[in-house]
């Protein structure tokens, strides 16, 4: 039998791609379930994060870090429970990343802050001493691009039926509802207010004065990001 089909290279590629496909199946398939998504607890990107996620793109954060904790002691004990498909529900691209120099980032909200995001984008080693992560400066001075994070949030509420103006279950019973906005100004005075929660917590001058302005700069937008990160 395998002596014929080495000998029939078409026969054995069809038989390599059934064998394939049948175990790719039996790995996809049950992510279908109802129960893996989306998690209870796994909220859509309100438009400031989603801006952030772009930033975290944009700047291949995701060459040096993982957003997936495996089910492991040691990660676990580090990062908290380990990831779940369903609470990848909204993740378009997923940022799972193949690489970690840095650590996993997929429940950073868990336990770093606002402040602590701002020194450490600005210079990482005031913060970690001897860190390699480059410092992102620019970030503080470049704003944030909220139209294209509002056009997103209009294809995947259209295409993927996102939830965005509907309550979705948190995780201690209650339900949350994440807005957005009805045209391109509406989604700017949203993002603003969310901003302007953020910057509170900040301390650089530059970054306060432009949110008072009705600016939005991308770290502040990165951290909204890296605080929904839970
Ligand atoms: C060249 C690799 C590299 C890149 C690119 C990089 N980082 Fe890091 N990152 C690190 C390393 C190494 C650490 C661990 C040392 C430290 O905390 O500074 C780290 C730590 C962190 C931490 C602290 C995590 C924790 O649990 O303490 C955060 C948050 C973070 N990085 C966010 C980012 C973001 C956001 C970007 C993109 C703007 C980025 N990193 C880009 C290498 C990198």
């Amino acid at each position: 039998m395998f002596h014929w089909l080495e000998k029939h290279p078409f026969f054995f590629a069809v038989g390599v791609f059934v064998t394939i496909a049948f175990a790719g199946l039996i790995e996809i398939l049950p992510n279908f379930a109802q129960q893996s998504r989306p998690v209870i607890g796994t909220a859509p990107y309100s438009t400031l994060e989603l801006a952030g996620r772009h930033v975290y793109i944009k700047n291949s954060c995701n060459a040096c870090h993982s957003q997936l904790v495996r089910p492991f002691k040691s990660e676990t004990d580090r990062y908290g429970h380990y990831s779940l498909s369903g609470e990848y529900a909204y993740d378009r691209p997923f940022l799972w990343g193949s690489k970690r120099t840095g650590p996993d980032l997929m429940r950073v909200g868990n336990y770093r802050t606002t402040d602590w995001h701002e020194n450490h984008m600005k210079d990482p080693a005031s913060v970690v001493p001897g860190s390699i992560m480059p410092a992102y400066r620019w970030m503080f001075a470049n704003s944030a691009d909220i139209e294209t994070a509002f056009a997103e949030q209009l294809t995947i509420a259209q295409f993927f039926s996102v939830p965005y103006n509907q309550p979705v279950p948190m995780r201690d019973g209650s339900s949350a509802v994440v807005k957005m906005g009805g045209s391109v100004s509406d989604a700017k005075a949203l993002a603003l207010e969310e901003a302007k929660a953020v910057a509170a917590d900040m301390k650089d001058q530059d970054v306060k004065d432009a949110v008072a302005r009705g600016e939005i700069p991308e770290i502040v937008a990165l951290i909204a990001y890296l605080n929904s990160l839970k």
